[in-house]
């Protein structure tokens, strides 16, 4: 039977309330203020609150507040009860997250009723929790959550990969969780308690990079009047997470890969090799091959970064994760926000698994954080996000790929034909929709022996 705490400065309130309480089998406490049954609420922690709103010193609402601060991870639910008048701050202890009012005098009835849904939703919620903490402890590493085959595949390999000192490349569009993974290796390695440092080469100029990581002697350049340590260095026994690798300078590849290799760096200007003991962890949203094929990118180097390579889905491709880390990241800002919301509504959850995330979980996240700000109830609901989820534009065609393979020309073919029916056989509408231009769109009808470009649709 659950236990119920009733708070009340009238002695003879409490001693009614503890008899028809008893009486129903449930365990009472009595506290006189709020600071008594602050006292008791946590040595025994009671399912249910059961508490006058006036009150001299801490107030009904007052004493609310402090137990939805103090939160922890099964707070009681709390009952106000009121005098006939007060109802406005009645409205306003339910805002705070109590679950309901009573007005005195009361009636024995509706009491019992009352605390019997109040339990109930505690109960609820706790078999929530429960079941909640269950999906984290397997579902997620260091942070990293996720339920999908990929995503456990993902979790696997960092475990497997992070205690050995092996180089790896993490691969994905943007805000599906490079960095995330990078951390999590470098804090499930041996190096643990040496320094992670990020750098991302896109961010820095080529003109910089270069002493940033391998550092410099003095003379080495103009403006070099002393020596400095680079991050290689300076990250001596440590993890150097470098993202965008994809954007390291050509020139700069060849050292890279005498670290990656021998463990060993020269600094600008310097003579003698330096020794580096580093993992090296590296990032990109880029297709590296295409970069080679392009000269920008070192065959050897790439050979050697690949070598253990943890590819990150888009989020569209693992719909299975989407409500998981909503949920998570709900959890996150209610903590931080200090709020109290359960959960999503059915369309709202709806909406999230419906979108196409182009953003990935990066985008997933800040819809997230910006609903938890807006709601001011105990659930999210479709009007809290659907301004952020906007539609696709161009680009994003769900078309799974059927086991025998597609002929990729032809798939070509009939996105400019379906493109041109659409636009109603004006070209340069067609075009437009495949964010083509005119001359393109032209030049690859006639090349699928489509039609001809008539004279006058120049
Ligand atoms: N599986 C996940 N579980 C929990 N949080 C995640 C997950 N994946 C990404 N995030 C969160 O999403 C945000 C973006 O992740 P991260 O910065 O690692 O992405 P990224 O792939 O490095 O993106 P970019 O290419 O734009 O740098 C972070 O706040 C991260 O914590
Ligand atoms: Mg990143």
């Amino acid at each position: 039977m659950a236990d119920i705490l009733v708070v009340d400065d009238e002695q003879r309130q409490r001693s009614i309330l503890k008899t028809i309480l008893s009486e129903e089998g449930y365990r009472v406490y009595e506290a006189s203020t709020g600071e008594e049954a602050l006292k008791i609420l946590k040595e025994r922690a009671p399912d249910l609150v059961l508490t006058d709103l006036k009150m001299p010193e801490m107030d009904g609402l007052q004493l609310l507040k402090k137990i939805r601060e103090a939160g922890g991870n099964q707070p009681p639910e709390v009952l106000i009860m009121t005098a006939y008048g007060t109802i406005a701050s009645a409205v306003e202890a339910i805002k705070n997250g109590a679950f309901d009012y009573l007005t005195k005098p009361l009636d024995r009835e509706t009491l019992l009723i009352k605390i019997r849904q109040a339990l109930q939703r505690q109960q609820l919620l706790r078999e929530n929790i429960s079941l909640r903490e269950a999906l984290y402890d397997k579902f997620s590493l260091n942070g990293l959550v996720g339920r999908s085959t990929s995503m456990q595949n993902v979790i696997e390999m960092v475990k497997k990969v992070a205690p050995t000192n092996a180089t790896v490349l993490i691969v994905g569009e943007s805000g599906t969780g490079k960095e995330l993974v990078a951390r999590a290796i470098h804090y499930l390695s041996p190096r643990k308690s040496r320094p992670f440092t990020a750098i991302n080469c896109a961010s820095i100029p080529e003109s910089l990079l270069e002493s940033e990581l391998f550092g410099y002697e003095p003379g080495a350049f103009t403006g070099a009047t002393t020596k400095k340590k680079g991050l290689f260095e300076v990250s001596d026994g440590g993890t150097v997470f470098l993202d965008e690798i994809g954007d390291m300078p050509l020139q700069l590849q060849p050292k890279l890969l005498r670290v990656l290799q021998d463990g060993e760096l020269r600094r600008l200007g310097g003579q003698s090799p330096i020794r580096v003991d580093i993992r090296v962890l590296a990032a990109t949203h880029q297709d590296l091959e295409d970069l080679i094929d392009r000269g920008l990118f070192r065959e050897d180097l790439y050979y050697r970064l690949r070598v253990f390579t943890i590819k990150l889905p888009p989020l569209r491709e693992r719909r299975e994760d989407i409500p998981l880390l909503a949920e998570h990241f709900l959890r996150k800002y209610n903590q931080e926000f200090g709020k109290r919301i359960e959960g999503f509504s059915r369309d709202a959850m709806e909406a999230l698994n419906r979108y196409h995330w182009p953003g990935n979980v990066r985008q997933l996240q800040s819809v997230i954080e910006r609903a938890v700000i807006i709601c001011d109830s105990g659930l999210i609901e479709l009007s809290h996000i659907k301004d952020e989820l906007i539609e696709r534009k161009k680009g994003v065609i769900d078309i799974e790929i059927p086991d025998e393979g597609i002929v990729f020309e032809e798939l070509e073919k009939e996105l400019l034909k379906k493109a041109m029916q659409k636009a109603n056989y004006v070209a340069k509408r067609a075009a437009e929709l495949l964010g083509m231009s005119y001359k393109t769109f032209w030049y690859r009808w006639e090349k699928f022996g489509l039609g001809k470009k008539a004279d006058s649709e120049e």
